[in-house]
Parts: C-alpha cells; sequence; structure tokens
C-alpha cells in the first residue's frame, strides 16, 4: 500500500505520478480534499484537470474511491465525470464513499462571503481559496451538521436535511455577511439532477476496504494539496481544511497505520503556492517569473499565477519527517534546465516579535513562519536539455548533485524523477 502526497505547497504534479504509478493498482484513493484539487494527467487518453475523480481512473482495471475524508460537490463531480466519459474513459470502477460529505451550493456561497468579509478588514486575514466551499463544508462536518453523501439514498431524509441546513446558512449569508440568500427551489435545478446522476456510484467503502485488505490488493492513496497547507501542520491559517499529510490517508480512507508500507513525497524542483501565506524563498524578481512562464505556473482549478521560488528544503524535510517518506519523486526537473546557478534554502532566519533573531532548520510555527528569511546554498545550473533524458545516468552532472543534495537533506531516497509533463518523460532511479 503507498501514499502519494505533496510535499509543499500542492501542485507538485501528484496527478501525472499517480496516474504513472497506478498502472499496476487495483485501487486508488482519494482521502481528502475536494474539488479545490487540480491533477493534470496527460496521457493516452487526452489532457485532464482532475478535481475529485482519482487520478488512477485510467487503468481500466483499478477501483478508483472517492474517499470517506473528501468532501464531495455533487454539481461539479458529475461535470467532471461526463468530460472524462467522454474521453471514452470508463467509469464502471468509480465509486464513492458513503460516509464522504457533501458540498453543497450554500457552502460555495459561504466561502465566497467570507473571503470578501476577509479581504474587507486589514488585508491580512483572506486566505485566498479556490472559493470551492471546501472550508464551509468541513466546518460542517466538524460542527456536525454536515451530510454525508449516503443520505441521499434516502431521498426524503435528504430533502428535509437541505431544508434545514439551508436556512441555517441563509441565516449566516445573511445576517453575518450581509449576502443574498439562496432558494431552495432554485438551489434543486442543478443540484437534484446532479444528486441523482452520482447516487448509483456510492458504496459502503469500509466493506470495500476490508476486502481490499483481506485479499492484499495493490492501492494507492492519493493526496490532495501539500503539507505546508495542512490543516494542523501548514502555515495555518492559510491552509486547506484537511490533513494531506499521510496520517490524514490513514482517516480519509480508513486504513490502519501498520497497512502502510511506502510513502511517496512529490516534490517540484522548486517551489511554488497559490493563495495567501509565508513562503519564504519566493521571488518576486525576474527569476521567480521565469519559473512562473518556464514552469506554466498558472492554477488548473482557478488560472490564478502561483507564486513561485527557489527550493525549499526546510520546509520539504519537514514535510518528509510529518509524513515518514521512504522515498520521492521529483517532477519538473526540466524546468531547471539553462539556469546558470540555482538556490536551495537550508536554514530560516527568523526575527522575533520582541526583535531577537534566531537561526532554525526546522519550520516553525506559522507567526514566526511569516517573519523566516531564507538562509541560501548555491549550487551549479546545468546547460542541458534533461526533457529527453530516460535514465539517471543520462542527467548532467550539476542535475544529479542537485538531487542529491535533496536526499541528503531530507534523508529519503529519490525513486523517479519527472522531465515532463508526459507519461514517458519519466525516470526511475
Ligand atoms: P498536482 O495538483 O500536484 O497534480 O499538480 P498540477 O497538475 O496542479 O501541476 C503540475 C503541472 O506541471 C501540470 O501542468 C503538469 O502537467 C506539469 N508537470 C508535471 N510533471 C512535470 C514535469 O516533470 N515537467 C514539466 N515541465 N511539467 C510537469
Ligand atoms: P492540488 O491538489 C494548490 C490552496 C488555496 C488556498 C488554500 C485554501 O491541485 O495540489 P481551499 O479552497 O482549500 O479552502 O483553499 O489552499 N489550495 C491549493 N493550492 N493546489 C491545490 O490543490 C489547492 N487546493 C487548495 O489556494 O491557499
Ligand atoms: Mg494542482
Amino acid at each position: 500500500m503507498w501514499v502519494i502526497l505533496g510535499a509543499q505547497w500542492g501542485d507538485e504534479g501528484k496527478g501525472k505520478v499517480v496516474d504513472y504509478l497506478a498502472d499496476k493498482a487495483k485501487l486508488v484513493i482519494r482521502y481528502q480534499g475536494g474539488d479545490n484539487a487540480g491533477h493534470t494527467v496527460i496521457n493516452q487518453y487526452g489532457k485532464f484537470g482532475m478535481h475529485l475523480i482519482p487520478s488512477g481512473i485510467f487503468n481500466p482495471s483499478a477501483y478508483s474511491l472517492i474517499g470517506t475524508g473528501t468532501v464531495v460537490n455533487p454539481i461539479s463531480l458529475l461535470k467532471e465525470m461526463d468530460q472524462v466519459r467522454a474521453a471514452n474513459v470508463p467509469l464502471d470502477k468509480l465509486m464513492i464513499s458513503d460516509r464522504a460529505h457533501l458540498v453543497l451550493p450554500y457552502h460555495v456561497a459561504l466561502d465566497k462571503a467570507e473571503e470578501k468579509y476577509r479581504a474587507s478588514l486589514s488585508g491580512k486575514e483572506k486566505i485566498g481559496t479556490t472559493l470551492r466551499g471546501i472550508g464551509p463544508a468541513y466546518a460542517d462536518k466538524s460542527a456536525r451538521w454536515g451530510i454525508q453523501c449516503g443520505e441521499m439514498l434516502d431521498w426524503a431524509h435528504f430533502e428535509r436535511r437541505l431544508k434545514t441546513n439551508l436556512d441555517r446558512a441563509n441565516r449566516m449569508l445573511e445576517h453575518v455577511y450581509g449576502e443574498p440568500v439562496l432558494d431552495y427551489g432554485e438551489m434543486m435545478v442543478a443540484l437534484e439532477p446532479a444528486c441523482r446522476a452520482i447516487a448509483p456510484f456510492i458504496t459502503d467503502s469500509f466493506s470495500l476496504m476490508r476486502k481490499a485488505l483481506d485479499e492484499n490488493w495493490d492501492i494507492i492513496l492519493e493526496g490532495q494539496l501539500g503539507a505546508m497547507r495542512d490543516l494542523d501542520w501548514g502555515t495555518y491559517p492559510f491552509v486547506t481544511s484537511s490533513n494531506p499529510i499521510a496520517g490524514g490517508a490513514c482517516s480519509g480512507a480508513g486504513i490502519p497505520p501498520s497497512k502502510i508500507d511506502q510513502v511517496v513525497g512529490v516534490v517540484k524542483a522548486y517551489s511554488t503556492s497559490v493563495g495567501e501565506g509565508p513562503m519564504p524563498t519566493e521571488l518576486q524578481d525576474e527569476t521567480g517569473k521565469m519559473l512562473r512562464d518556464i514552469g506554466g505556473e498558472y492554477g488548473v482549478t482557478t488560472g490564478r499565477p502561483r507564486r513561485c521560488g527557489w527550493l525549499d528544503l526546510v520546509a520539504l524535510r519537514y514535510a518528509s519527517q510529518l509524513s515518514g517518506f521512504n522515498s520521492v519523486a521529483i517532477t519538473k526537473l526540466d524546468v531547471l534546465d539553462g539556469f546558470k546557478e540555482l538556490k536551495m534554502c537550508v536554514a530560516y532566519d527568523v526575527t522575533r516579535p520582541d526583535g531577537s533573531r534566531f537561526r532554525t532548520a526546522t519550520v516553525p510555527a506559522a507567526y514566526l513562519m511569516a517573519r523566516a528569511e531564507p538562509v541560501y546554498i548555491t549550487m551549479p545550473g546545468w546547460q542541458a536539455q534533461t526533457t529527453d533524458v530516460r535514465t539517471w545516468d543520462g542527467l548532467p552532472k550539476e542535475a544529479k548533485e542537485y538531487l542529491m543534495k535533496v536526499e541528503e537533506f531530507i534523508g529519503a531516497k529519490i525513486k523517479l524523477v519527472s522531465v515532463g509533463a508526459r507519461r514517458e518523460q519519466t525516470i526511475f532511479v
């Protein structure tokens, strides 16, 4: 059983790596997050921005499960299913956990209202969410108002729950945020057909998991986002509302920790982040712009330009320690082709609120992380193009040195190097 998760601020290339490794799997499970994800997969079926459907869907013999720890927007899931179906990808092995929670139109409205309110405050409160209703849906789940997917299988009960929850959400929209309320009938125009269309895919994921474990299936657990946006360990409050780290895979998929064999951290060869919050190695200069342009760093879900910067080994080692990486998949190495020199952050200089300073080689809590200045080492770049390289030995000497520095610093072995977005642009080490 393998967990494949993001080691940075998201968009590390999880989609490509999961699609690649899912070839041999019998079950692929998305364990947290919702349609805030945008996992790019490019394969023989075409190019896809996967939001909620596991990136393993392209293996026709593997089951794909939208796990209990996820939050499911029926309207956007149906759209995604239609897109995948239109590319002749079979959906007969797609399943949705009956315990996964729903993202409903009022969650989306609340996400927008909250972000608008935050933006109207000091200017430092805005999170820069994807506006997909993810935070409000998880908030409802924790507050025990949420609606699980299985509840829609009892339609009368589901309608009663929807009406109650819509009324509650409308009170917040109107009286807390001064926003227009949602009308039940109007809400149901798109929601009801979407719910009815996804209902046949809802299943008891616990029984499926037990069968998979008893029969020793090859299972891949696919994470969303990355460690630095983990609800507990990320740059709070500039985080998502779930746990991308490996511990989240156990609770989100219903897997005992002792059953996990391999934790693979997906690492982009440099850093990117979308949304607000601390990112010590961010470059707001020409180099940052070059990384964005060459790497095509624009959000899959929102189209927002991503903030770009040098590789942050401090954040990476923290992610590795939190999740216990057994191995690492490095992506987008090719984006660094042609740089004269490359920097890597190996420590932070942090100024405390009282003005005193300290140097640290680990990630402090977010209030201090916001005050961290990167300490860099400089590595030589390489002038060769790596996009056609298919073996470790074929990589330029300086590229190997760069990768070996990553291994040395974080203490996990690189098992896969990606040198392009296509499936075949992959080096197994
Ligand atoms: P995810 O959310 O972690 O799956 O990552 P995204 O799909 O949001 O962002 C990764 C982007 O980089 C996508 O556009 C991929 O097609 C692309 N990509 C993935 N691996 C590589 C690689 O090795 N080289 C290059 N140049 N692009 C890559
Ligand atoms: P994948 O899975 C990058 C960011 C948002 C915001 C924060 C909270 O493709 O890596 P949310 O909508 O979750 O409440 O937003 O998290 N964010 C992502 N950034 N990739 C993603 O997904 C993201 N999903 C959420 O930009 O900063
Ligand atoms: Mg993404």
